[in-house]
């Protein structure tokens, strides 16, 4: 008989950004300000996202589309990649992302696609620490993850290259 694997995640849930501590609370916000910044003129689908330093800098991303759709690219992935461009040997301490659409409200926690958790576990490993993650709609419930894997717990890493 074939053995069972039980993987089990454990995720916070907040009513609103109210009840996240105050250095979060100013993460989302600064999220939300890069989310309006998005280029999603064709999805309508407007994404932000900020990563908070250990130095304490915020490093702000937001979705950019382009009309050879695949060449887009998510805002926790142009996030991600500004800060290992700028700042490669800072670590990442928290992730706020929050999702707005043109077309109607979402007041559900947007999570981050699975290509970005791929894209964000590379991150955990190369930094050996965790990044906590928030993630929210426009408004409403926040979902924290205290790490990547929680939301990719079979990680491809580079173990197996
Ligand atoms: N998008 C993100 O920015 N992050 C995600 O995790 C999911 C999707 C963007 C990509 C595209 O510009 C738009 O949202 C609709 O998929």
């Amino acid at each position: 008989m074939a053995k069972k694997i039980i993987i089990k995640t454990e995720l916070e849930v907040f009513e609103s950004i109210s009840e996240l501590p105050s250095s979060i609370q100013n993460l989302m916000n600064k999220a939300h300000e890069a989310r309006e910044n998005a280029y999603a003129p064709y999805s309508h689908f407007k994404v932000g996202a900020t990563l908070l330093l250990e130095s304490g800098e915020i490093i702000p991303g937001n979705n950019q589309e382009n009309a050879a759709y695949p060449s887009g690219l998510c805002a926790e992935r142009v996030a991600i990649y500004h800060a290992g461009a700028v700042y490669p040997s800072q670590k990442i301490v928290s992730l706020a992302i929050t999702a707005r659409s043109l077309k109607k409200v979402i007041t559900d926690p947007i999570p981050p696609c699975g290509a970005c958790r791929q894209a964000l576990v590379e991150y955990e490993i190369k930094q050996d620490s965790n990044i906590e993650t928030y993630f929210m709609g426009e408004s409403g419930k926040v979902i924290k993850a205290s790490s990547i894997k929680d939301l990719l717990p079979l990680v491809f890493n580079k173990e197996y290259l």
